[in-house]
């Protein structure tokens, strides 16, 4: 039997999405993207999951990347449709109506590191190194890279790590703001489950608006934001979890 190239388990309410190709350090094909969306979208179906981790088998790698064999040979218009279907990828991730998190094992480089930047939350062990070295291979990141890494920690440190393709490691990817928590390599995945069960004990319904609300208006104007944010939080008041979290409150206080 030829083994899965993405894994799907689901513990209690927390769906473990990974990466699987630990020989090709879990790099990205066509056949892991088709896949990838699959399963994020039996995350997104499946009522007991409520928050979704995003993660690579082997002790070495996250993903290194997009896979370079299968580019090798593309010309414009067939990797242009390759990225168009990575962008599909990120577009799932980023508009998921479930927190998701990369569980950073390892090497996160290239589409890898890009798939992780869609992600909402990002964990990841002592050992992880991250880097865009597109540019060591005569392209440049095509699954929004050089969009979202500027976004996160500011353009002139973005533009140093795509133009040199030099990598850094999970300290340094703490201090710039990419990696919300770093643990030792034995623990990254107790810890992000810890993290992930904290998150899923919440509203579905609030965590959903949360991140459509900072999703789509960190991307517009302060004043849609703000009136989309009031969309969002209006919503809320047709919920079971406002009406039970409110009258909690307020039982409390008497
Ligand atoms: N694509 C295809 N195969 C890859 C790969 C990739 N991105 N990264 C690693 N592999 C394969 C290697 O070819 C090797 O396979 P074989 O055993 O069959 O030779 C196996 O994984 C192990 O890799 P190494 O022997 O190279 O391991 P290492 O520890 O010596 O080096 C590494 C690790 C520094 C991560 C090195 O593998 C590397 O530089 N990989 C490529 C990283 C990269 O350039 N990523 C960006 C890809 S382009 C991209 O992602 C475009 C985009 O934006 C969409």
């Amino acid at each position: 039997m030829t083994e899965q190239v993405v894994l799907y388990e689901k513990k209690e309410n927390i769906a473990i999405i990974t990466f699987n190709r630990p020989g090709a350090l879990n790099a990205l094909n066509t056949e892991v993207n088709l896949k990838l969306i699959e399963l994020l979208l039996t995350a997104e179906n499946d009522e007991e999951v409520k928050v979704v981790i995003l993660t690579g088998s082997g002790n070495k790698a996250f993903v290194a990347g997009a896979d370079i064999k299968e580019m090798m040979t593309m010309n414009s218009m067939q990797a242009r449709a390759h990225a168009l279907k990575a962008k599909r990828v990120t577009d799932t991730i980023w508009n998921l109506g479930k927190p998701v998190i990369a569980a950073i094992n390892g090497f996160c480089l290239g589409g890898g590191m890009e798939y992780a930047l869609a992600c909402d939350l990002r964990t990841a062990s002592e050992n992880a190194k991250f880097g865009l070295p597109e540019v060591n291979l005569g392209i440049l990141p095509g699954s929004a890279g050089t969009q979202r890494l500027p976004r996160l920690i500011g353009l002139a440190r973005a533009k140093e790590y795509c133009f040199t393709g030099g990598m850094f490691d999970a300290k340094q990817a703490c201090e710039l703001g990419i990696v919300n928590h770093v643990y030792p390599a034995e623990s990254l995945m107790n810890e992000t489950m810890m993290l992930a069960q904290k998150i899923a004990s919440k509203s579905p319904h609030s965590l959903k608006l949360i991140k459509a609300a900072m999703n789509r208006g960190t991307e517009t104007d302060l004043e849609t934001a703000a009136l989309f944010e009031i969309d969002c939080f209006s919503l809320c008041f047709s919920t079971q979890e406002q009406k039970d979290g409110m009258k909690k409150f307020a039982e409390k206080s008497k």
